[in-house]
């Protein structure tokens, strides 16, 4: 699903740029993807889109031990 549209960014990919750069913010994530925000629409939804991520890399780390 798209969720930035100005730099067709989706939640896969940006999923995948914050677990390589182990990054929580949008600043960082859109230079790991080549960009940066532009109208700024989807900040929100980046936002809600890492801290998901980031709940659900700390779920599985405390089902690992
Ligand atoms: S929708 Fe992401 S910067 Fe415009």
């Amino acid at each position: 699903m798209y969720i930035c549209l100005c730099n067709a960014l989706t939640d896969r990919k940006l999923k995948q740029a914050a677990a390589a750069t182990g990054s929580t913010r949008p600043g960082e994530i859109y230079a790991a993807c080549g960009c940066r925000a532009q109208c700024g629409q989807c900040v929100q939804a980046v936002l809600d889109l890492l801290r998901d991520h980031a709940n659900q890399v700390a779920d599985q780390l405390q089902g690992a031990d």
